[in-house]
């Protein structure tokens, strides 16, 4: 299965892929958690998970658009626990650096998405991009010992969590959508 989609026939494929693999992400973050127990570590890395399950429920929609079946999320929090147990980082420190240099190859997968991506679909898509931006930035910030490095996690979910897109689409596309205030009125 292709990483770097070259043609629009590859979207649907890699966007099932990408979707699983933050479902993976979810469990790994949350597997690594117990792996570093310190508060801060253990901290961040339950907050990467759950950013994880908001950038897949962010695109979970064109999912169901498309007709595209994930496997379950017991399945894939398997793999993701697995990947947890055979990670061999042997302090906080190194996997932040690990974060710094390797994810970034997960911006570039993203391009790719965007790419081959229809037009209607790339508001949501750049969930992709917005989250891994945040996770590098935190890691930089953590390294330099930044007690608030992970505000920058926070502000993520809180961004895409308490008014999920599905939501504002169904307000705005009602035919008698709900006033906004009292004072729309
Ligand atoms: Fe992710």
């Amino acid at each position: 299965m292709p990483r770097l989609p070259q043609d629009p026939l590859e979207y649907q494929a890699t966007l099932l892929l990408f979707y699983e693999e933050e479902i993976m992400g979810e469990a790994l973050f949350a597997g690594l958690a117990q792996r570093f127990p310190a508060p801060q570590p253990n901290r961040a890395l339950q907050l990467l998970s759950q950013m994880e399950r908001c950038v897949a429920d962010h695109v979970r929609p064109l999912l169901d658009e498309y007709g595209l079946c994930p496997r379950s999320d017991a399945e894939l929090h398997g793999i993701g626990l697995l990947e947890a147990e055979q990670r061999s980082d042997s302090s906080w420190e190194d996997y932040l650096k690990h974060i710094v240099v390797d994810f970034p190859v997960f911006l570039d997968e993203f391009a790719a998405l965007m790419r081959v991506a229809p037009e209607a679909d790339r508001p949501r898509l750049r969930v992709f991009d917005d989250h891994e931006v945040a996770a590098i930035a935190f890691a930089k910030r953590a390294l330099r010992g930044d007690p608030d490095s992970a505000i920058l996690l926070t502000d993520f979910i809180a961004a895409y969590r308490p008014l999920s897109p599905p939501l504002q689409e169904e307000v705005a596309q009602s035919p008698n959508p709900a006033p906004a205030s009292p004072r729309a009125q």
